[in-house]
């Protein structure tokens, strides 16, 4: 079996180009092969399991069978190389290109605005080809199913689907629905003026989809298909064979020879577990051209389905068999058919089979719980012979084991048909509703006595609760010969709880939810077969309400922007919707991040080493092992370091590699360099750390406000007389809200590549860095040499957050050490849980507060205390701190207002910055607080706001006048537009109607400090060059990571110098071009440095003043030429030097902002009670937003701002899900305030990346107030605790539901949890 012998060849296309591979590693994934291989770096990393999309390819093949060709999509970074002979790919770049032609695909998304950073950019352009493939008019729904596997950080997927919304049939139409004012029904929609009201873009201007322009199957494949004859194939690498037998037979021998040898055939489980578990397989079997594994065949009874069969295939199949049957035949099928859809994502559901699904035994499986209630049968083989075996609980016998011998495989899978009388349904619930492993599975079948509502037989299989799947068979056991009514349910509850009692600590966590939720499954059961029965005319008690699931279906929505002041001449681009200037380039994949840099001679990879321990000594540092491996050069430890070994900040040193102690799990140790990326890791993998575990780590705020650990300073800031004031108020109330933390989840993980120069100690450092001049004076200082040898280069961020301020500094310092003893190259490029582990996050926040207010809602004073989890490091906390106690006040004019600050010293990774920078959690808190007031006093939440707002000329906490005009100018409008009091008393109505589903409205304000409270960051800076062929090169300060910075600048030059924005380049940021810049961050990188450029292009207008004059009948170009030949230079800094603020903490006075951005918000949800599932169903956004310089780019900030923010509050920091098309409010309007002008930015714009995340909380609070409708129901009113992230589980309990209510709580203190609440 070794490679290069004749039937080990590997054949396939890539974007019509033939590929032919003798010498093939099999641990080699189709990602890896083409970025490092092909240097095809359109398909992007982004997570390498299979869980964001980036990665998104085409596979198309030809069956012979059908004579047909079949197109899927699929996810590179899991598809083995191995896999793909005879298949032909389809990558970005073979789409479409800038050079040559754009793809309507790649056109629609860029042009409307549905590319930012553009890192998931590919990935989507790939779902959507696909699927246009093989369906050139889709449904909206297609369109959101194919996108449900791709994550996007950067926008809020509205202007993604309102792009690819043009392939729709349905597009045509206004989009109303049908509805009285719909086109179809000959309505003009809109009226006259909304007609001339400016659009984010036309969809008139897009290329029509021609599918005869598309690359055709390769003919050598469908001949090679046709004619190759049978012969196995089989690839030998460094630790991996593959072997793809041609037939049963053989299959069944090599499977006989090798019993421990893994069947692939998705590589969904495999490849996971060989990548981030280091699981090792000798010898992987790919069954692939078995066509025995892929039969299906009907019988009287049932059907019989291939376990080779992909999970997307199987359901087509089941789909149009269904059609065709009695639908009483079809209960079994149908409920598989609508798990089959919701598994993972359509990438992972094409290549995934169904084998290997069932032999994966997950114990929180979405199939196997409905095939063993639905009695279905394996049909397994061996060469000893084939027998049937049911699916139920004796199948699965531990966490991913069956009771498969290892010689044994699975051949097929028998579906039985249901009878008359027969029910089956299934249910989950799962961290996200699309593209997430659930929390809890159920199958459930019930058969009954012909014409009766008499039990004959009962299955119920739950997943979730233990390691396997369990039959719930004592339940049944009571259900089973008795009537189907309430009564039995009552007693099947009973013994259910005994039955699935999970211990308070038991793995996983949410243990009281898990029990809840077998519960309310249960009950759907109960009652949707009710409903069957009633409707059967089996029974004629009329139950309860028929349980609909939440809103999915997507309605069109608004985004009102000011029209550019009449007479603007139409060259000047400020203030219009343009493009972001990359958008094309990132759509077809040419865009160049970090790790898309060409390899260059001799360059290695690092991998890092990190801690396993939170606190300990280090007694051990055993490097030999990983040096003995193949590739493996040098292991980097702190005593290579030549300059500096720590870095510091606020006074605190950490540092960069441990020498001699942890302080948390992911501190890095040591870094393993190599000749490869796999070389690397498997070297990082072998290096052995001992350690002697130090006494009491503290993990919780609690733990460290009682040991008092802190980082120094703490702040405070008051006004008035807050401990006096408590006495003369009518009520008092104490309450307090826990935020969990957020990771930052850019979709491309922190990145650096060092290349020394090789002459004087010079290095070019690439890196994916928000600051840029940090890094380099970290490199300078780590190797001992000046600042003026590193140059450091960024040309764009796939998503930065904050989370690439200050953490690229001491990675790229590693790296840099790294490349400075090898005297080679070093390219460091995170693995997403790397990622994750090492570089920290949002900090999670415990806010407490006491207020005291009037019976009529006046709040007359408040003390709050803000503790944050800064993690073991102090990095930017205290200043997140000070800018919590800053924002303490949001909208509200509290006379008497006392808030301290404490950064909480941990044994956890350190955290950073994140969009926002406390002011999320603070807002949270502060808006808790008033919620709580108005539930104390019954009163309506959003009268308590207003009461307590800002008036007019204003003054805050620490004596900044401002005035507050446009803060209610939002707020009245943000009330008119959704019709706030219509759909409250709408909201109200649907709750008295409704049992289960609740639904909840809030309205938000926000007020947001612009530019940083550190005046010496509030620089901006700007070099312009006109070459003498009149074309523009500006660099400045600012880094591109999505924000449209780039696209914005180019707009000031164009308008500056009179010239298209054609003429002007952006091309990079480098230190080398402008020195000592400041962080790209606090929203105030475009202002800072478009004020920069601004200035350096009013210079060379002046400059050439005299040519224009000279010349007056001369061009742009002409002048251009000619200032070289008269000497004139036209080169410029500009120079801005933005406010001086400040602030004095000692008298807890100063001007930390420059002015203010105002927004509110109004969001409204349904809530599922029983499993704690919620849908935004409307969300408006009013911004103040001042003269947007660009309104595309604008509220594509404040959209992706949005959902980052209630991801934030609705989403877990455990297997931490960002949200998804799925998560996309129904209706998603913004609105930018019109009229306002802000004299203090450029050109009257204002700073807008970051205020209206904290507008996402208004998703939290209208799902609290849909819990206080639910909680209502059981008689429960009043103030009550629900903590950020409001997650399914913690809504579900808030409920507090009936059936939530049987489940018993263990006492805090009795357990150990399975997680700390940190
Ligand atoms: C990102 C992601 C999201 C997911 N989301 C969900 C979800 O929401 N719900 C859910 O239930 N699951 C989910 N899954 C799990 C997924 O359904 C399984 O990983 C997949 O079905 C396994 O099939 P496969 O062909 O890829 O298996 P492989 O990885 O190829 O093989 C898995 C195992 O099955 C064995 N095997 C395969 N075929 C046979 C056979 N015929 N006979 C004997 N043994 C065989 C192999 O030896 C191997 O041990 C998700 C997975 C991923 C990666
Ligand atoms: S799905 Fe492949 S990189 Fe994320
Ligand atoms: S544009 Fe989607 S991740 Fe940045």
């Amino acid at each position: 079996m070794s490679a290069g012998m004749p039937g080990n060849t590997l054949c396939f296309f890539i974007n019509g180009k033939k590929v032919t591979e003798h010498h093939v590693d099999p641990e080699t994934m189709l990602l890896s092969y083409l970025r490092e291989r092909l240097a095809l770096t359109g398909t992007k990393y982004g997570c390498g399991g299979g869980g964001c999309g980036a990665c998104t390819v085409m596979v198309s093949r030809y069956r012979p069978e059908t004579k047909s060709i079949f197109h899927h999509s699929a996810n590179a970074c899991l598809l083995p190389l191995c896999q793909l002979h005879g298949a032909a790919i389809t990558t970005v770049e073979g789409i479409g290109s800038t050079k040559t032609r754009i793809h309507p695909v790649q056109e629609r998304i860029a042009k409307a605005h549905g590319s930012q950073c553009g890192f998931c950019t590919p990935g989507m352009v790939m779902s959507i080809y696909t699927l246009l493939r093989n369906k050139p008019q889709p449904s909206m729904d297609d369109i959101t199913q194919a996108l449900a596997g791709n994550l996007c950080r950067c926008t809020g997927y509205r202007p993604i689907l309102d792009g690819f919304k043009t392939f729709c049939e349905e597009s045509r139409c206004c989009q109303t629905n049908g509805d009285a004012n719909c086109c179809l029904n000959g309505v003009k929609n809109g009226t006259e003026t909304d007609a001339v009201k400016p659009q984010l873009f036309n969809k008139d201007e897009f290329l029509p989809l021609d599918p005869t322009q598309e690359l055709i199957f390769p003919p050598e494949l469908i001949l090679m298909a046709e004619s190759e004859p049978a012969r196995t194939l089989s690839f030998v690498g460094e630790g991996t064979s593959w072997v793809c037998p041609s037939s049963l037979e053989e299959l069944l021998g090599l499977k006989a020879r090798n019993p421990d040898a893994p069947l692939v055939i998705g590589n969904t489980n495999v490849g996971p577990n060989m990548k981030f578990k280091g699981v090792r397989h000798p010898l992987i079997i790919s069954p692939t051209r078995v066509t025995e594994l892929f039969q299906f065949s009907q019988t009287p009874n049932g059907v019989w389905v291939g376990a080779g069969c992909s999970l997307s295939e199987l359901r087509s199949d089941l789909e149009k068999l269904y059609l065709q049957l009695p639908e009483e035949k079809t209960e079994v099928l149908r409920v598989l058919c609508q798990q089959l859809g919701i598994v993972g994502s359509q990438q992972i559901r094409n290549v995934a089979s169904l084998g290997g699904h069932i032999m994966s035994a997950f114990p929180n499986s979405d199939l196997n719980t409905v095939l063993a209630a639905g009695n279905c049968l394996l049909s397994v083989v061996s060469e000893g012979g084939r027998r049937e075996i049911p699916i139920n609980q004796d199948f699965f016998v531990g966490l991913g084991k069956t009771a498969l011998k290892p010689e044994e495989i699975i051949l097929s899978l028998f579906i039985p048909f249901s009878r008359k009388g027969e029910f089956v349904r299934a249910f989950r619930q799962a961290p996200r509703k699309e593209s997430a492993f659930p929390t809890l599975t159920a199958g459930m079948r019930v058969f009954f006595c012909e014409g009766s509502r008499l039990v004959q037989d009962v299955s119920v299989y739950y997943g979730g609760i233990g390691p396997t799947i369990v039959s719930a068979g004592r339940t049944c056991g009571v259900i089973v010969n008795r009537r189907w009514d309430e009564e039995t349910l009552n007693r099947a509850y009973d013994v259910l709880l005994e039955e699935a009692d999970l211990p308070p600590s038991a793995p996983g966590g949410k243990v009281e939810f898990r029990r809840s939720l077998t519960l309310s499954f249960l009950f759907k059961f109960h009652l949707e077969v009710m409903h069957k029965l009633r409707e059967m005319n089996v029974i004629q008690d009329e139950p309860q309400e028929e349980l609909q699931p939440l809103p999915k279906n997507i309605q069109p929505s608004l985004q009102e922007f000011e029209a550019v002041p009449k007479g603007q001449s139409q060259q000047d681009p400020v203030g219009r919707p343009i493009m972001h200037r990359s958008a094309l380039s990132q759509a077809t994949g040419e865009a160049v991040y970090c790790d898309d840099l060409p390899h260059t001679q001799g360059e290695l990879f690092m991998s890092l080493v990190t801690s396993s321990r939170a606190y300990a000594k280090i007694t051990g540092l055993d490097v030999s092992a990983a040096m003995q491996l193949p590739g493996v050069v040098d292991v980097i430890t702190a005593k290579d370091i030549p300059g500096k070994k720590v870095r510091t900040l606020m006074g605190y040193d950490e540092e960069l590699l441990a020498e001699d102690k942890v302080l948390c799990i992911g501190q890095m140790i040591c870094a393993v360099v190599a000749d490869s990326r796999s070389h690397a890791k498997r070297g990082a993998a072998a290096v052995k750390i001992s350690y002697e575990d130090l006494p009491d780590p503290i993990f919780t705020m609690e733990e460290a406000i009682e040991k008092s650990s802190y980082f120094e300073p703490r702040r405070v800031i008051e006004q008035g007389d807050v401990s006096s004031a408590f006495a003369s108020v009518d009520r008092v109330y104490e309450g307090e809200i826990r935020l969990g933390g957020q990771e930052h989840f850019y979709m491309e993980t922190q990145s650096m590549l060092v290349v020394p120069v090789g002459e004087e100690k010079e290095f070019n450092v690439y890196v994916s860095s928000q600051w840029l001049s940090y890094t380099q004076a970290a490199v300078a200082e780590t190797l001992g040499i000046p600042s003026n040898r590193i140059n450091c280069i960024v040309k764009r961020l796939g998503g930065g957050f904050g989370g690439k301020v200050t953490k690229p500094a001491i990675l790229a310092s590693i790296t840099a050490v790294a490349a400075w003893k090898t005297n080679r190259p070093v390219r460091c490029i995170l693995e997403r849980g790397d990622d994750m582990l090492i570089t920290g996050g949002r900090h999670p926040t415990l806010g407490k507060y006491k207020v005291g207010f009037m019976n009529d809602g006046r709040i007359v004073a408040v003390d709050f205390q803000f503790f944050i989890n800064a993690g073991c490091t102090v990095d930017e906390s205290v200043v997140v701190i000070e800018k919590m106690v800053l924002h303490m006040d949001n909208i509200y004019n509290i006379p008497n207002l006392r808030g301290r600050g404490s950064a909480c010293k941990t044994n956890l990774p350190s955290n950073t910055s994140f969009r926002g920078f406390g002011v999320p959690q603070c807002l949270l808190i502060v808006e808790n607080m008033l919620t709580d007031v108005a539930a104390v006093l019954g009163h309506p939440a959003h009268q308590v706001r207003e009461i307590n707002m800002y008036k007019g000329p204003s003054v805050t906490h620490y004596k900044l006048t401002f005035s507050a005009e446009n803060l209610h100018r939002c707020w009245d409008e943000c009330k008119l537009r959704c019709e706030y009091e219509t759909r409250r008393r709408a909201v109200e109505e649907f709750n008295q109607q409704h049992r289960w589903r609740k639904r909840g409205i809030a309205i938000i304000p926000v007020k947001y400090g612009m530019a940083f409270a550190e005046g010496f960051c509030n620089e901006g800076k700007a070099l312009v060059h006109i070459y003498k062929d009149g074309s523009v090169l500006v660099s400045h300060a600012g880094t591109e990571m999505g924000q449209g910075i780039h696209t914005k600048i180019q707009q000031v030059a164009s308008r500056e110098l009179q010239v298209p924005s054609s003429k002007i380049y952006i091309s990079e940021t480098s230190t080398s071009s402008v020195a000592n810049t400041c962080p790209t961050a606090a929203s105030f990188g475009s202002e800072a440095n478009g004020m920069a450029v601004k200035i350096a292009c009013e210079i060379l207008y002046k400059k050439m003043e005299p040519l224009r004059k000279k010349y007056p009948k001369g061009s742009w170009e002409s002048w251009a030429n000619a200032a070289f030949y008269e000497k004139i230079s036209l080169s410029a800094m500009g120079h801005y030097r933005g406010p001086d603020t400040h602030m004095d903490w000692e008298k807890m006075e100063g001007m930390p902002y420059s002015y203010f951005t105002f927004g509110a918000c109004c969001s409204e949800v349904e809530l599922d009670c029983l499993t704690g599932d919620s849908r935004t169903v409307r969300t408006d956004l009013v911004g103040d937003i001042g003269r947007s310089m660009n309104p595309s780019v604008d509220i594509g900030q404040i959209e992706g701002a949005f959902m980052q923010g209630m991801g934030l509050y609705t989403r877990g920091p455990s297997q931490y899900k960002i949200p998804a098309v799925c998560d996309v409010p129904l209706q998603f309007n913004i609105y930018q305030l019109q009229d306002s002008d802000n004299p203090h930015a450029i050109y009257s714009s204002k700073g807008l990346g970051e205020p209206f995340l904290s507008l996402g909380s208004s998703v939290f609070f209208a799902i609290k107030d849909a819990v206080a409708a639910a909680r209502s129901e059981s008689g429960l009113v009043g103030p009550f605790v629900l903590n950020s992230p409001a997650t399914p589980d913690k809504i579900c309990l808030a409920c507090s539901c009936p059936l939530t209510q049987k489940v018993p709580t263990a006492q805090p203190g009795s357990f150990k949890p399975w997680a700390l609440n940190i």
